[in-house]
């Protein structure tokens, strides 16, 4: 088999025959298919490929995380999400996704002592987060408190010593759980908690969020190991919009702490991070059991959609959303149950045996039963994209490193179709309006 693309431009007759690599054509290739200008008969410019949203467009090679929507398989490395989120914790799947490969017990245990020595944030992070507004929202403190970070650590634009990207790579993962709880805290009024290193890197984190005044905070193990899951679950989605973001702004060699805030502005957007809040609205909306199949029967009308159902990648269960429905019923032991999980599972159970979710592979994605277990803990909806934050800052910082040593890449910088005006006279302001 020739792997090749011929093409007939029948603008001029002429043949082109395109190599055919990894399943996609070079843009570039295109380029050299040229027509000349009808009006000036001279060269116009070559052939471009039209896609808003890069549907159908790779932007890089990437060998982190492996999706096959159709099968519903997510792998990180090689390594199935499921059989990580059952066995590993999420400081050792960070480590596998910026490394590559999972850790010896001595690479484990020194990137562990190493992260957690690098929990704490200078003093004077602590108080320009203090200055926000009582009501600033958590996300926005987060994005403005890690591109912040760039003016502490100068040595950061240094992105082409490697052991320098390694340190950065550390404090990012270590630091990003202080400034999300500092935000949270802030919303609420209440002194910021500084990181307490005797814990684990998530119970770290729920002490940092709720410690009061007992002189030092344990966390319940259950909840510890369902939010480490949920972290894991989060980690990395290959090009997703944040993804994206980080890589683009990356592109032009700046620091990675500007980098990952970029990633966090494009988490905050309601289409990427907030599904799982919209879920929350519609459970509560339908109330009870019974108002399911009048709700069912609105969505096939066209009326709304189920939230919390359809994916853009996934055409089979999200296998994140397999995993989170068994950790959320492991927080309602703890946290006693959710009046919403009810409705959840019966929307469920209903959805996947009617026809119209069947014909359209509708399966429950990620953000189904995610807000469920952020609400059981006690987390308001504004939290819910800062722990997803915190969840893909290994991702992002992998996709980050990657692009950083890719020699194909280069400054991110699309093209358009220019649609305006050309060429006008511009006439100064005292003729124009006289
Ligand atoms: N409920 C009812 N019908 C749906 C749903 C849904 N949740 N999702 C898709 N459909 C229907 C569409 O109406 C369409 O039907 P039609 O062919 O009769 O017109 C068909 O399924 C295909 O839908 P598209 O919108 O073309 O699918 P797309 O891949 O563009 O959308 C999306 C994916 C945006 C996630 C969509 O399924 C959706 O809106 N889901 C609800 C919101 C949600 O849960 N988002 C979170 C996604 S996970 C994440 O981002 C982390």
């Amino acid at each position: 088999m020739t792997e090749s693309l011929t093409v007939r431009d029948n603008r001029t007759g002429v043949e082109y025959d395109i190599p055919i690599t990894d399943g996609t054509i070079r843009a570039a290739d295109l380029g050299k298919i040229k027509a000349a200008d009808p009006a000036t008969q001279e060269d116009g410019p070559g052939l471009a490929v039209y896609d808003p949203g890069f549907v159908n467009t790779a932007s890089c090679r990437s060998s982190v995380t492996y999706i096959d929507g159709d099968k519903g398989v997510l792998e990180y490395r090689g390594y199935p999400i499921e059989q990580l989120a059952e066995k590993s914790s999420f400081l050792e799947v960070s480590y596998l996704l910026v490394h590559g490969e999972l850790p010896t017990k001595e690479q484990y245990d020194a990137w562990v002592h190493e992260i957690t020595y690098h929990t704490f944030v200078h003093e004077n992070i602590k108080e320009f987060m203090e200055g926000f507004r009582y009501d600033a929202h958590p996300m926005g403190m987060l994005m403005a408190s890690v591109g912040a970070m760039s003016t502490f650590y100068p040595d950061a634009a240094n992105i082409s010593d490697p052991e320098n990207r390694r340190l950065q790579i550390i404090r990012l993962i270590a630091k990003m759980p202080t400034l999300g709880a500092w935000a949270f805290r802030h919303a609420q009024g209440k002194p910021y908690v500084y990181p307490d290193n005797d814990l684990s890197y998530t119970g770290n984190f729920l002490s940092m969020l709720f410690k009061m005044s007992e002189s030092k905070y344990a966390p319940d193990e259950r909840i510890e190991k369902a939010l480490d899951t949920l972290f894991i679950l989060h980690a990395d989605h290959e090009q997703n919009a944040s993804a994206n973001a980080v890589r683009s702004v990356g592109s032009t060699q700046v620091d990675p702490y500007s980098s990952v805030s970029a990633g966090v502005g494009a988490l905050f957007g309601p289409l990427h991070g907030g599904a799982n809040e919209a879920v929350l609205r519609m459970l509560r909306r339908i109330g009870k059991v019974e108002n399911i199949p009048a709700f069912i029967a609105g969505v096939k009308d066209g009326n709304e959609r189920l939230m919390g159902f359809g994916h853009r990648v996934y055409k089979n269960y999200d296998p994140r959303a397999k995993i989170i429905k068994q950790q959320a019923l492991n927080v309602f032991e703890v946290t006693g149950t959710n009046p919403l999980l009810e409705i959840a599972m019966e929307l469920e159970k209903i959805a996947l045996e009617d026809e119209y979710f069947v014909s359209r592979k509708l399966y429950p994605n990620v953000d189904f039963y995610s807000g469920l277990i952020y609400e059981a803990l006690e987390f308001p909806p504004e939290m819910f994209t800062v722990l997803f934050a915190i969840g893909r800052t290994p991702g992002w910082l992998s996709q980050w490193l990657e692009l950083v040593q890719d020699k194909e890449q280069k400054i991110a910088r699309p093209k358009q179709i220019y649609t305006g005006e050309r060429g006008l006279d511009f006439v100064p302001r005292d003729v124009r309006w006289a």
